[in-house]
């Protein structure tokens, strides 16, 4: 008999015919996430769950699962995963990180272009027919990117290709990280490591690129709006609730910080009187850095590999709580 996977959303290709080639799939085929009492369902009997990040995975949802091995999550951060949890019941935690890592990168300079040089409110003008002057010396003037100073704050996989990107600009890039980066990779990307403070006073733009824990739990508050030149930039595609929105608000209200530049938010979506919605110097989008088809095909992939490996008793691509290894060793949870 196959093993039982529920997963909660419809997933593009390849995932779907990998988990089917070795599972009996039960797929919540709702637009919206599912609720909870949906997830409890759904993955009732089940052997294994696939979800999205808007899915909290807590202790009552592994409870409703008493067979369940392997949460395999369909994205890079598992914040929505009880990982102590899972771990203290022997269920495999798995992530998708790395494919999606050029995606992210990309959409974060997308962002931080867009913000410096108005990209969105040019695109405005022209299709809500207000483009009545043909050229003028100070028309929708924004700034320069070229040889300006890029903070990048947290050097994983994603800050690291966001840094990297930046030598093409004659951009002198700094980073902050709780963990210094080997001196080879600083002078391969050409980079320096400034403590949190000078990259916050020095910085044109700052990019944040760290992971959310209680540790980075509005890690940006009013203190680092302070911080920052007044002429600068926050780009962020990591989590929204690193960010103090409220503070935020009312940092970009009083000019403390020229603009930003936001893919995450606190509450997604946001709600309609979000303070931002009605800012000219802030660009958003919904939640989209790794929107692309390519990634999405390989966080796919990647997460239905990841829960097939762990039924099949093998290690799988990525695995985020190792310390379940001896709590329920691989060959015990095998059951293809
Ligand atoms: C993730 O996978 O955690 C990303 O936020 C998706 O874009």
């Amino acid at each position: 008999m196959k093993p039982k996977v529920f997963v909660t959303r419809r997933i593009p290709a390849p995932g779907p015919a990998i988990l089917a080639e070795y599972c009996e799939v039960d797929m919540f085929l709702g637009e919206y996430p599912p609720r909870k009492e949906e997830i409890s369902k759904g993955v009732k009997g089940k052997d294994a769950l696939l979800c999205l990040l808007t899915d909290k995975i807590d202790s009552d949802i592994m409870a409703a699962a008493p067979n369940l091995k392997v949460i395999s999550s369909f994205s890079v951060g598992y914040e929505h995963i009880d990982v102590g949890e899972a771990t203290r019941r022997g269920i495999y935690v798995t992530y998708t990180p790395g494919v999606l890592t050029e995606a992210t990168a990309d959409f974060a300079w997308a962002l931080l272009m867009a913000a410096a040089r108005r990209v969105v409110e040019a695109d405005k003008v022209v299709k809500t027919g207000n483009w009545k002057i043909a050229w003028g010396p100070t028309i929708l003037l924004g700034d320069d990117v070229y040889g300006k100073t890029l903070g990048v704050v947290g050097l994983g996989r994603i800050g690291t290709a966001v840094a990297k990107r930046a030598k093409g600009f004659n951009i002198r890039t700094i980073y902050f990280d709780v963990v210094r980066a080997p001196l080879e990779k600083e002078k391969e990307l050409d980079i320096a490591y400034v403590p949190l403070e000078k990259l916050l006073e020095e910085s044109d733009f700052v990019s944040v690129h760290v992971p959310l824990m209680k540790e980075t739990y509005h890690l940006f508050n009013e203190a680092q709006f302070r911080q920052m030149k007044r002429t600068a930039f926050l780009i962020n595609t990591s989590r929204g609730a690193v960010i103090d929105e409220k503070a935020l608000a009312k940092a970009l209200q009083e000019k403390l910080i020229a603009g930003a530049a936001l893919d995450v938010f606190e509450k997604e979506p946001t709600d309609p009187d979000n303070p931002f919605v009605n800012m000219d110097n802030v660009v958003l989008a919904p939640h989209v850095a790794s929107a692309t088809k390519e990634a999405r095909s390989k966080m796919s992939e990647v997460s239905a590999k990841n829960l097939v490996a762990v039924l099949k008793g093998e290690m799988p691509l990525f695995l985020v709580n190792k310390e379940v290894l001896n709590i329920r060793p691989l060959a015990q949870v095998k059951t293809i």
